[in-house]
């Protein structure tokens, strides 16, 4: 069945520019055809966007959505003025471990509802609130029912029953064994408080040996080395980024390395924004992620994600619509999404707005009408 999307006001296509006045026809799942309304094929069915704005769905390569319970009182105390610490963290896995299957299971299912709701179509799932063998696990297995991009995170923070060294050798053996066959990327949180520079380089290095690619929390509390070592080897994303120093910044710019940009951890953390002046100039290839979790930043919602790069890191909205879109795809390595070109996978969304800028001047308003993942509709 073909469905062919007409009267499209302005298309965004993430690869060949933007397009006014334009059609698509999408085919099989995929996108058959994009071009000028009046030279659009006949469809089996035809949508008329009135107008509207159409957008590639958004790949939202960094997000934590498997666990249980809240963290609201620590952002209430955050906005009196305490710190955000990886300590908070156990407070989650106390509360994931407790959890069932099915509660773990409908809980990331709502989320991701919520997302799809926002126009997310590709999504990046980690582990990392069961830090036992079993739970993370478990963890890998529900995330693996909503998503094939799954992230092994055993390596979050060290759990109380443990020591870092003995934690560091269950991780890189029965624990990537267990999970090695239900993760697609491995993930070390590389900071104060969680795993130093050494003690990630042996924990990824052992992931890639088992074929898992490697991503990273990386420069989020402080100026770590991790971004570097990210570089060193070969991830297809560092990510948060908040602090990076001049040499982090030229190490990335001669890199395939993605500098994945998590705002929404920034505003809820009330840390300072990264701008996007220096790596932009230097040549820096970057995404934005919501890193979606209870801790440090709990919103689903790429356009929220958008609006914030826009208005705090200093992007211009077509900037942000990349680095949500083909960005995202990048830093998954991933071509078959976060654009809108013949062959693509059919992730669209409609806006309800004459254009893409209305992301970020719209901020906070439900701007998604209509998306299609892989072909098919759901109305927002
Ligand atoms: O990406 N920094 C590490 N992990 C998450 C936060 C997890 C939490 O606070 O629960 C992040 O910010
Ligand atoms: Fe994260």
């Amino acid at each position: 069945m073909s469905e062919l999307i007409t009267n499209i006001g302005e298309l965004f296509t993430g690869s060949s520019g933007i397009l006014r006045d334009a059609a698509l026809v999408i085919d099989d799942g995929l996108v058959a055809w994009v071009g000028p309304r009046t030279a659009a094929p006949p469809a089996d069915t035809v949508f008329d966007a009135e107008g509207a704005a159409v957008v590639p769905g958004f790949v939202d390569s960094h997000s934590h959505l498997v666990f249980a319970g809240d963290r609201a009182d620590e952002f209430d105390a955050r906005m009196s003025g305490q710190p955000y610490t990886a300590g908070g963290i156990r407070r989650t896995v106390a509360a994931t471990r407790a959890a069932s299957d099915e509660e773990l299971a409908a809980h990331t299912g709502r989320l991701l509802d919520e997302a799809l709701r926002s126009g997310t179509t590709t999504i990046e799932i980690k582990s990392g609130y069961g830090l036992t063998v079993e739970d993370e696990r478990r963890s890998l297995a529900i995330a693996s029912r909503f998503t094939t991009e799954t992230t092994f995170l055993g390596a979050h923070v060290v759990p109380a029953e443990h020591q870092p060294a003995a934690y560091v050798d269950l991780v890189t053996g029965e624990m990537l064994d267990r999970v090695a066959g239900l993760a697609r990327w491995i993930d070390v949180f590389c900071d104060r408080g969680a795993f130093d520079v050494d003690q990630a380089r042996t924990i990824l290095s052992a992931g890639a040996a088992r074929g898992l690619g490697v991503r990273m929390h990386a420069n989020q509390l402080g100026p770590s080395g991790a971004a570097r070592l990210g570089v060193e080897l070969g991830a297809a994303s560092v990510d948060h980024c908040t602090f990076l120093s001049d040499e982090d910044v030229d190490a990335l710019a001669a890199s395939e390395t993605v500098a994945t940009f998590v705002p929404g951890a920034e505003f809820s953390t009330r840390q300072p924004f990264p701008d996007i002046g220096r790596l932009r100039d230097a040549g820096v290839r970057y995404a934005i992620a919501t890193d979606c979790n209870p801790g440090s930043s709990y919103t689903s919602s790429m356009p929220f994600c958008i609006a914030l790069a826009v208005r705090e890191m200093r992007m211009t909205p077509t900037e942000a619509l990349l680095a949500a879109t083909a960005g995202g795809a990048r830093a998954l390595r991933r071509t078959d999404v976060g654009h809108l070109s013949p062959g693509a996978r059919a992730d669209v969304v409609l806006l309800d707005a004459p254009s893409f800028v209305h992301l970020a001047y719209r901020p906070g308003v439900q701007l998604v009408r209509h998306v299609w993942q892989h072909g098919r509709r759901t109305t927002a």
